[in-house]
């Protein structure tokens, strides 16, 4: 058998270019102040040594955990300490995830839920009781709103919708017995921009908590912990997993405000499989330059569709035609992977002839993993409303709503060039 040579040095010949430099000290960083997101993606909330040496975290299968005798339980009572107890109230993992998603966030305390919905009705049950009242920018997710308007009410709060991004409305909404405005930014699918500054400075001035889903935009690309906002929430389930493998939520907030958060989660339940858990730490590794790449494919893909003749109008904070671009640009890193666009003179049917003719583009809901999704908002989440509805809520016929993922942009633009014909 013929033997391959090699011209490379093998690993005792290769002379190590810092050989003959002395050095007594040890190697320092040579980055100043806080870490990347990157470096606390891959290491907040990890232990430098973990068990067995393993440089990963275990997934602890454990639905209880043991204590070696009766007097141990009674420590862990009286001095509250930082230990496992049952699965409910939390797992090893997941404090690690926690860690890793406030620092990310800039937040004090982060709370895991099983999905983005379970986060909110967390977030909702926790703070709000009878007689208080809510506000939504008009925008925010329909089944949040839906959760407020249909089952919240049923306990007697009240819930308001005002016009997204009318801060002298919002303002006009606000009673004594007010507790939260709530807003997305940016929203899904037409991406209006919160001023987050002054959306908190409303709630400080009239004593009211804040609470902003981010989901669209991630740690990566909007700071609402930095501009105010009391509470930031986000379905893990998109970026943050960034797979398309997972569902999970997380609130963040200050110590103090999450604490009961944290305690009705152990009574409602909603936690996530040891196995999830891992999979949303091993997805929030590459966060930093997923998150890149998808900001790089939403606006290379926004700026191709903003000049074919077949587009009538795109919606993508990025654009400078956006109506919140200004706001988007001095609040925002980068604008996600998300591109709403209207197909020019189209009806329905043709809308959904360029939905069926992609080829990359899978046909699905959600965003935020490495395929690329694509969809009629029409058909996939507004077909049972009336006309009416559905321009109330701004959701034309010809409307398509793009997820870009992973792949690389000249290849997602060549397909929309296909199936626009
Ligand atoms: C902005 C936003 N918030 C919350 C949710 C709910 O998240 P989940 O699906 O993880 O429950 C969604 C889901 O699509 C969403 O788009």
């Amino acid at each position: 058998m013929a033997t391959t040579e090699t011209t490379h040095p093998t690993v005792q010949e290769a002379k190590n270019p810092n050989a003959d430099r002395k050095s007594p000290d040890p190697p320092v960083s040579q980055s100043s102040g806080a870490p990347g997101p990157s470096t606390v993606a891959v290491h907040a909330g990890e232990a430098r040594q973990k068990p067995g040496d393993s440089i990963t975290d275990p997934i602890y299968c454990a639905s209880t955990y043991t204590f070696t005798d009766t007097q141990s339980i009674i420590n862990f009572i009286e001095q509250d300490q930082p230990r496992e107890e049952y699965g409910r109230y939390g797992n090893p993992g997941e404090k690690v995830v926690e860690a890793k998603l406030a620092a990310l966030e800039g937040a004090e305390s982060a709370v895991l839920f099983s999905s983005g919905m379970a986060a909110l009705v967390g977030l909702l049950m926790a703070k709000l009781s009878q007689g208080d009242e809510v506000i939504f920018f008009d925008e925010c997710y329909h089944r949040s709103r839906q959760f407020c308007k249909d089952h919240l009410s049923r306990y007697g709060v009240v819930t308001h919708e005002v016009k997204t991004g009318d801060y002298q409305a919002l303002e006009n909404a606000i009673t004594p017995n007010t507790r939260m405005l709530v807003s997305e930014s940016p929203t899904n699918p037409h991406q209006s921009c919160v001023d987050l500054e002054r959306f908190a400075e409303i709630g400080r001035q009239h004593d009211v908590e804040t609470m902003i889903d981010a989901t669209l935009a991630t740690p990566y690309n909007l700071r609402p912990i930095e501009a105010g906002v009391d509470y930031v929430l986000h379905s893990a389930t998109k970026y943050l997993g960034g797979h398309n493998d997972l569902l999970a939520g997380v609130v963040c907030g200050s110590k103090q405000q999450m604490a009961s958060v944290r305690d009705l989660r152990g009574i409602m339940g909603g936690v996530n499989g040891p196995q999830n858990i891992y999979l949303l730490s091993r997805g929030l590794k590459t966060f930093e330059l997923r998150m890149q790449r998808h900001n790089e494919n939403g606006l290379a893909v926004a700026r191709f569709l903003e000049a074919h003749p077949r587009v009538e109008k795109v919606y993508y904070p990025g654009l400078e035609s956006h109506r919140d671009h200004e706001v988007a640009a001095q609040t925002m890193r980068g604008y996600g992977g998300l591109v709403t666009f209207l197909v020019k003179d189209a009806d329905w049917r043709q809308t959904a002839d360029v939905v069926d003719g992609a080829k990359i583009f899978r046909i699905a809901p959600s965003l935020g993993g490495a395929e690329s999704l694509i969809e009629q908002p029409l058909v996939m989440s507004y077909f049972k409303r009336t006309p009416e509805e559905r321009k109330k809520f701004g959701i034309p016929d010809n409307m398509i709503r793009l997820a870009c993922g992973l792949e690389n942009s000249e290849d997602l633009i060549a397909d929309l060039g296909q199936a626009l014909g």
